[in-house]
């Protein structure tokens, strides 16, 4: 399974914040927005990650992140010259996917919940088609919107619907199995010029090959669309780090408890940061 994150477009609704920097290094609370996807991939036991940004912002997650060896990961990089669709991950991705199956990840897109990591785990593994992941939300006119029936399948999908069939929105994390690149090679643009994921997903529902798992009650899929919508994953990510005492999304640790590192290694790595809280805790977990 190869990961691919998209962290790219103009960040227009968050201007002036990202003017000059790149809406996915925004930080949410203590830790770079991209920090929070990444993580998902890693949960999800995917190593091999191919990060796509526009030209002028790309050097700056390559300065972030490098090339992922210290995470036991392998870190490449690609650019989206211009904005032109979700989807178009799939036809700049095509050489890092060659055979092998995909999930896409949304750079923007903050998922936490009881159970996540176990869940990716297992259903990452046995990807055949497309497998979305659905969360109920209070404006699903917002998003892509998926309609189950009773036994839970998924019936249809729409981008932004005007009058939604439900009120599960489709998150920015897609899996797929290898012909989503043949799938992304034969779209057209939208009307506004875009290949769109949606599309992508309705070919996959069309050949009854898409499945959804709704990600449930409880669970957090955060929004970092709006200047409010920031600061509310900033005040969730820090009421249940400092409520726990345990960090989300800290990438040295999960590099760590997924076994891309050893206890050493990761040891090595909070020696090398300047002492702070974030290092300490690294210190106290490998003991
Ligand atoms: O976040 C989940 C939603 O993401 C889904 O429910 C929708 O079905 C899906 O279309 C998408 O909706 P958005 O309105 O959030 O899409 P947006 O165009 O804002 O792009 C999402 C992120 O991907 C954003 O951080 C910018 C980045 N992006 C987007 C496009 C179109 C790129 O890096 N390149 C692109 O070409």
């Amino acid at each position: 399974m190869r990961g691919i994150i998209l962290a790219g477009g103009s960040g227009t609704r968050l201007h002036p914040l990202t003017h000059a920097v790149s809406k996915q290094l925004l930080p949410v609370y203590n830790k770079p927005m991209v920090y929070y996807p990444l993580s998902v991939l890693m949960l999800g036991g995917i190593r091999d990650i191919l990060l796509i940004s526009s030209p002028q912002h790309l050097p700056m997650f390559r300065t972030l992140l490098g090339d992922g060896s210290d995470l036991g990961l392998s870190l490449s990089y690609a650019e989206q010259a211009r904005p032109e669709g979700i989807a178009q991950s799939f036809l700049i991705g095509a050489d890092h996917i060659g055979n092998d199956s995909v999930t896409l990840i949304l750079g923007d897109n903050v998922f936490h919940g009881p159970g996540f990591s176990r869940l990716l785990h297992d259903r990452l593994r046995t990807v055949d088609g497309a497998l979305l992941f659905g969360y109920a939300v209070s404006d699903p006119r917002r998003y892509g919107v998926g309609e189950v029936d009773a036994e839970g399948r998924l019936v249809s999908i729409e981008e932004k619907p005007a009058r939604p069939r439900s009120n599960l929105a489709l998150t920015g994390l897609y899996s797929y199995s290898s012909d989503v690149v043949d799938i992304a090679k034969n779209l057209r643009p939208s009307p506004r010029g875009e290949l769109e994921i949606t599309d992508v997903n309705r070919v996959f529902l069309a050949q009854g090959r898409a499945r959804l798992i709704d990600l449930g009650r409880g669970f957090a899929w955060l929004d970092t669309g709006t200047h409010d919508a920031l600061l509310q994953a900033s005040h969730y990510v820090q009421v249940m780090e400092q409520r726990q005492g345990v960090r989300i999304a800290c990438l040295e640790e999960i590099a760590y408890r997924m076994g891309f590192i050893t206890a050493g290694q990761c040891h090595e790595l909070a020696a090398r940061m300047e002492p702070t809280p974030y290092s300490q805790y690294l210190m106290d977990i490998v003991g």
